[in-house]
């Protein structure tokens, strides 16, 4: 049977986050004044897309992903997930959610953690448990599954609440800084956990202060400030970067960079901009730890 156009491209399929002309503002003490953490904005996320919120601190990112789950009432506006209001708790079966700052009990042991969420969630008890330990094992948790989470590490309890946001196989995960305290070799485990989700046509609405993080995995982002959008697009559009490639070049002596511009002219390309590369101190910290551990395997 022939697929209606509207489901073949997620673009025309209704956003799975929608966020229509958002208002919050809080009261401060004393109730006669009040601060707008959110201004008039407006989203949308479709499905199987990575969208990355962005902004300073205090720009309003956290407020707009309580709202969006209800558990933030707008002053003015309305939240949709899948086309259901935020507030509605029918949107919240297909909602995955990671806090800023996650609260767990800390006398539940991480796997007794996940087992309490997954009944909360009411993922059937076949596979439940075989489920909760690939989880604990994908986010690192293994060895730790069982003790308290109140000895949690700050980058242990991230990791535990991510496996938390995952544990019913939500549709829509929404991460508040999701890899806040956690080391550099975590923080890329957490992102190739993200692309997984979205390769399983998951979608995903993320904040995070990483910025190489973000532009490594999201589709499109939008840059908040004072509860306002700045600027919102494809990271494709927003940089530029449409049609460009970077040549990494070593040793051409610099007489020759004439030579080598005619020479892609001649083939239709330009030389956009001749640069040292970044040192990508990332990548440099993950290699020499790694190497690090392969050396220690190997020695042992
Ligand atoms: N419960 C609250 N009561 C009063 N003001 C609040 C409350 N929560 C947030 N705010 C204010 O709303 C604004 C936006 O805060 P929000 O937590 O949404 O920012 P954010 O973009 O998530 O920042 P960060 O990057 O630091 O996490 C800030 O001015 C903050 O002080
Ligand atoms: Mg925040």
């Amino acid at each position: 049977m022939a697929m209606a156009a509207n489901e073949t491209d997620p673009a025309q399929r209704p956003p799975a986050i929608e966020i229509r002309r958002l208002t919050k503002d809080y009261p401060l003490p004393g109730g006669r004044q009040r601060v707008r953490a959110v201004d008039d904005l407006s989203l949308r996320v479709h499905p199987g897309q990575i969208y990355g919120l962005l902004g300073p601190n205090g720009s309003g990112k956290s407020t707009t992903l309580k709202a969006l789950l209800g558990l933030l009432r707008p002053t003015l506006g309305e939240c949709l997930l899948a086309g259901v209001p935020g507030s509605d708790p029918a949107a919240h079966r297909a909602i995955g959610y990671l806090p800023e700052a996650p609260y767990f009990p800390r006398f539940l042991s991480g796997r007794e953690l996940l087992r309490f969420h997954a009944k909360l969630a009411g993922v059937p008890r076949a596979g439940r448990e075989e489920r909760i330990a690939a989880l604990l094992g994908r986010v690192g948790l293994a060895h730790a599954a069982d003790r308290r989470v109140g000895s949690y590490s700050k980058g242990m309890l991230q990791r535990v609440g991510l496996a938390q946001a995952l544990v019913a196989d939500p549709s829509i995960l929404i991460l508040d800084e999701p890899t806040a305290g956690v080391d550099p070799g975590g923080a890329a485990d957490i992102a190739e956990l993200i692309l997984e989700q979205k390769a399983r046509g998951r979608t995903v609405l993320l904040c995070s202060h990483l910025l190489t993080q973000i532009e490594e995995i999201c589709d499109r982002v939008a840059i908040l400030h004072r509860g306002r959008l700045l600027a919102e697009g494809a990271l494709d559009d927003l940089l530029g970067r449409c049609g460009r490639q970077s040549l990494v070049v070593e040793h051409l002596p610099s007489e020759e960079l004439a030579a080598f511009e005619d020479w892609l002219a001649e083939r239709g390309g330009r030389l956009h901009a001749v640069e040292r590369p970044a040192a990508r101190l990332d990548r440099y910290f993950l290699e020499t730890v790694e190497r690090a551990e392969r050396e220690g395997e190997a020695s042992r």
